[in-house]
């Protein structure tokens, strides 16, 4: 079965799409959730505990060359990731996303498609660490052994994968992302729209996203990913797109990676789905003992009433 392409809208009408260097600050932002964040966290004196660091690429600045130049990567990393850093570290100072996890961050700010003013920057930072790990040195290929059997099973075939990942590379409108993630939720995530609303899960799909988006606030596992935002291949490529694409997939990709992180997305499917099962049986048994104490009030009644 092929998988679908589709793309989420941000609807905050509080929150202007920013460029590669724009963030809203706290202080112009009015969305009440914001307020209410910094709020709390004036009212509990919160401590400051974390601040996010601008991870370097697994790979020397030049080891991309001659696919991807020292000279994007010192403007795409050197600049525009250490400005999403530089910026969410001084968005959550003070505000109760200050020691969360980045992955949590992201999730909470999405706000159900409502994205908080922390958003952006903090789904950048996340999009572009896995986007450098996505990448290597003399990538690309093919991928071999349950990586190949998989994207096999749930496309078709590895041909139609590549065609469906360019696709959704090449036609986000705009800034975006394009990735394959495994599927292995809930319909009903609590926090947005599935994209993909199928029955069939655990199973590998090609999706996109505008700006910062990514497939975690639908609570997918993203194992490989693309960066379509023009400064991701301007100096290189100027404005083919396509041409960027192509060889992202004919020389840079890492499968070495993308294998491990199914491996990683597997595991994880099976412990929370051991964990939702426990908690099922918790609930079940807390109905048992609610119920329990009502049906012996009930038994002794009718036992008087039977003796009336
Ligand atoms: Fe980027």
């Amino acid at each position: 079965m092929q998988a679908t392409t589709t793309t989420i809208p941000l609807t905050c009408s509080l929150f202007p799409l920013q460029g590669s260097h724009g963030a809203v600050g706290p202080s112009k932002c009015n969305h009440p959730q914001w307020r209410n964040l910094q709020r709390k966290c004036s009212q509990k004196a919160f401590q400051i505990t974390a601040q996010f660091e601008l991870k370097p690429p697994p790979y020397p600045l030049n080891a991309l060359e001659p696919h991807m130049s020292k000279e994007t990567l010192e403007y795409h990393w050197g600049k525009h990731h250490r400005t999403y850093v530089d910026n969410l570290n001084k968005q959550i100072i003070g505000t109760e996303l200050d020691g969360l996890s980045l992955e949590d961050v992201v999730r909470i700010t999405y706000n159900k498609g409502d994205p908080l003013p922390a958003f952006n920057n903090a789904a950048q930072i996340w999009n572009h660490d896995f986007f450098w790990g996505s990448m290597k040195p003399g990538g690309g290929g093919k991928p071999s052994g349950e990586l190949l059997e998989i994207i096999e099973r749930d496309f078709g075939s590895f041909e139609n994968f590549i065609t469906d990942f360019k696709a959704a590379a090449s036609t986000q409108f705009g800034s975006g992302w394009a990735w394959l993630a495994y599927k292995a939720n809930r319909l009903d995530v609590g926090n947005a729209v599935n994209p993909c609303p199928s029955e069939e899960d655990k199973k590998l799909v090609v999706v996109k996203c505008p700006n910062a988006v990514n497939p975690l606030v639908w609570d997918y596992t993203p194992i490989l990913t693309i960066d379509v935002w023009e400064h991701s291949y301007y100096i290189d490529y100027r404005n083919r797109r396509p041409d960027y694409i192509s060889v992202f997939v004919e020389s840079l990709v890492s499968w070495e990676a993308v294998s491990s992180r199914l491996e990683m997305a597997k595991v994880r499917a099976v412990e929370r789905e051991k964990e939702e099962e426990r908690k099922r049986r918790e609930e079940d048994e807390d109905i048992i003992d609610d119920a329990e104490p009502a049906q012996m009030y009930l038994d002794s009644e009718t036992e008087e009433s039977e003796v009336e």
